[in-house]
């Protein structure tokens, strides 16, 4: 039996080489087939299955209510898509913060049903010990510090996190808590750049920034963001790479005026 390895697909340990090697990493979030084989053509180095999917694909408020399967469902799709890049998805609210053995059992469930080849989950010091657990069953973990937006009920909303030296200290351990059990990655979103430079610098595994200034190893937005699909968001961090939003509603308005007005389809596109 053969069994056909693409050798050309991004790993944990070539991201860490990137890391020494001083190359940025590019990641950004999808959550469908056909954006997500764009996003891998273009040369993206790894894919986030966010649970950000929880407003961007179903239109809630918040991240909370999205659930272990419609994670897996969408990541399945991009997985399909991903010939290069290394596909993360996010660990539900609730599927990991309950016991060490629910949050193993999930993340497992998670890596085989949907194919993808590593888990994000939010938090330091508190869900250690689950990290642990899940490194030790041979889940690649990537870990999420700073804003969590799982906890936006404890934060209050979605500002800037650990301004105070307190919290940008407890950020700072949690960070070397996390690189020492053996995260492959530690996503800093929306802290100070200063912060987020000291903690690159003080870890070694790579750290990918969002809001989090430009000496991270890598950066990571939401893909509906920076194609400007999303017209009512637009925080500091944020760089619209395209303005999508008016392209689509150009293009919708000119096919429904040629619907009303008969001229489509024409009889060239009539069989
Ligand atoms: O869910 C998500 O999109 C994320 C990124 C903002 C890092 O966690």
């Amino acid at each position: 039996m053969s069994v056909h390895v693409q050798n050309s697909r991004m790993t944990t340990a070539k991201l860490r080489q990137m890391k020494a090697n001083g190359e940025k990493i590019a990641m950004l979030t999808s959550y469908d087939f056909t954006l997500a084989s764009l996003v891998d053509e273009a040369g993206i180095d790894m894919f986030l299955v966010g649970d950000s999917a929880s407003n961007v694909v179903c239109g809630n408020q918040y991240t909370l209510p999205i659930t272990v399967d419609e994670m897996i469902f969408l990541t399945k799709g991009v997985v399909r898509a991903a010939q290069h890049a290394l596909v993360v998805c996010d660990m539900p609210f609730g599927s990991y913060q309950v016991s060490e053995e629910e949050a193993v059992r999930n993340a497992i469930k998670i890596l085989k049903e949907s194919g993808c080849d590593a888990v994000k989950l939010e938090g330091g010091e508190e869900i250690l010990p689950a990290i642990k657990h899940m490194i030790q069953a041979g889940v690649p973990v990537m870990g999420h510090l700073g804003l969590t937006p799982q906890s936006v009920n404890q934060f209050g909303g979605y500002g800037l996190r650990a301004k105070e030296e307190a919290e940008a200290e407890k950020l700072l351990h949690d960070a070397k808590l996390l690189d020492e059990a053996g995260c492959f990655s530690i996503v800093l979103e929306k802290i100070p750049a200063a912060l987020a430079e000291k903690v690159t610098k003080a870890v070694s595994c790579p750290v990918i920034g969002i809001g989090a200034g430009n000496k991270c190893d890598g950066q990571v937005l939401v893909l509906h963001d920076m194609l400007g699909l999303n017209q009512g968001f637009k925080p500091k961090f944020l760089r619209h790479f395209a303005s999508l939003a008016g392209e689509v509603k150009t293009a919708v308005g000119e096919y429904i005026n040629a619907v009303k007005d008969s001229s489509f389809p024409n009889s060239e596109e009539s069989y």
